[in-house]
């Protein structure tokens, strides 16, 4: 893609990616993004141990992925483990490597039912086999589907997506095929995991942290923020529902000064 766009450039054709999205009226989010925290909290308040609650999480994962099917959400993308998580107790992170499996194992059927598309962005390279096992079969399997992509952020870190895709932007500058001033937002966009999608119009974060962790930092750029103090497994239909009016309440403006702006 990122060549694609060098070589138009070279033959001085402007580059037909998407211009701005159109601000206000929002009507459903495109593309949800979500930071799924408190597992941990939920497990403790019922003195049960932190994993129990990232399997309470995995339900709830299920859950918000069929309502956000059901209200024509496009793309959902889940930061499920990030590049820090691996500083976790060696058991945790290995629960959470086999949530895949579990979570593919038994819903794969109800997803493929429902047309949803599995993806995943991160360094897949590092999950475990088994893991990764999972994951290509859901991949494969659901290739085919046009619904919801359901876009599993699995070893994901903005910094190193980032850092990748000025890697290999700099390759084509070393290579001759392109100068630094011709560098263009496109192109980093181009070179990013999530190139073939669009950026996200509205991110969630649960539990009351409200920070962005290293996640999907170049995309969110304009998207709307949601945060809440519910807890990740405690977070349901109507709370996505309720997200999702928040959301379109909101002015985009995209620095501009929006419609009622313009008298
Ligand atoms: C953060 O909560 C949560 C995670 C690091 C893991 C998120 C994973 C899931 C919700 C399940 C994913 C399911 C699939 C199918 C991959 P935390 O543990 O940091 O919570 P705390 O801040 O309360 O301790």
């Amino acid at each position: 893609m990122l060549d694609k766009l060098i070589r138009k450039i070279g033959g001085r054709e402007e580059p037909d990616l998407p211009g701005p999205p159109d601000s206000g009226g929002a009507g459903v989010p495109g593309h949800i993004a979500i930071i799924m925290d408190g597992n941990g909290r939920w497990a403790k308040k019922r003195a049960l141990p932190r994993i129990a609650g990232h399997h309470e999480g995995m339900k709830t994962v299920r859950k918000i992925t069929r309502e956000a099917n059901r209200l024509g959400v496009k793309v959902l993308t889940l930061y499920a483990f990030s590049t820090e998580n691996w500083k976790r107790p060696k058991p945790e992170v290995e629960f959470l490597m086999k949530l895949p499996d579990e979570f593919l194992g038994t819903y794969l059927p109800e997803l493929i039912e429902q047309n949803v598309r599995v993806e995943t962005i991160g360094n897949g390279e590092s999950l475990p086999e088994h893991t990764k096992r999972a994951i290509r079969r859901a991949m494969d399997e659901t290739a085919g589907n046009d619904g919801l992509i359901l876009n599993f952020a699995m070893n994901y870190g903005s910094r190193a997506e980032l850092t990748d895709a000025m890697k290999a932007i700099a390759r084509s500058v070393g290579e001759g095929k392109l100068r630094p001033d011709e560098i263009t937002e496109d192109m980093i966009a181009e070179s990013l995991m999530t190139a073939h999608l669009p950026e996200p119009d509205l991110l969630i974060r649960t539990s009351g942290e409200v920070r962005l962790s290293n996640f999907m930092l170049w995309q969110l750029a304009y998207t709307e923020f949601f945060f809440t103090d519910t807890l990740w497994p405690d977070f349901d239909e109507a709370a996505l529902q309720e997200a999702i009016g928040v959301y379109q309440a909101r002015n985009r403006r995209y620095g501009g000064i929006g419609k009622e702006g313009v008298k």
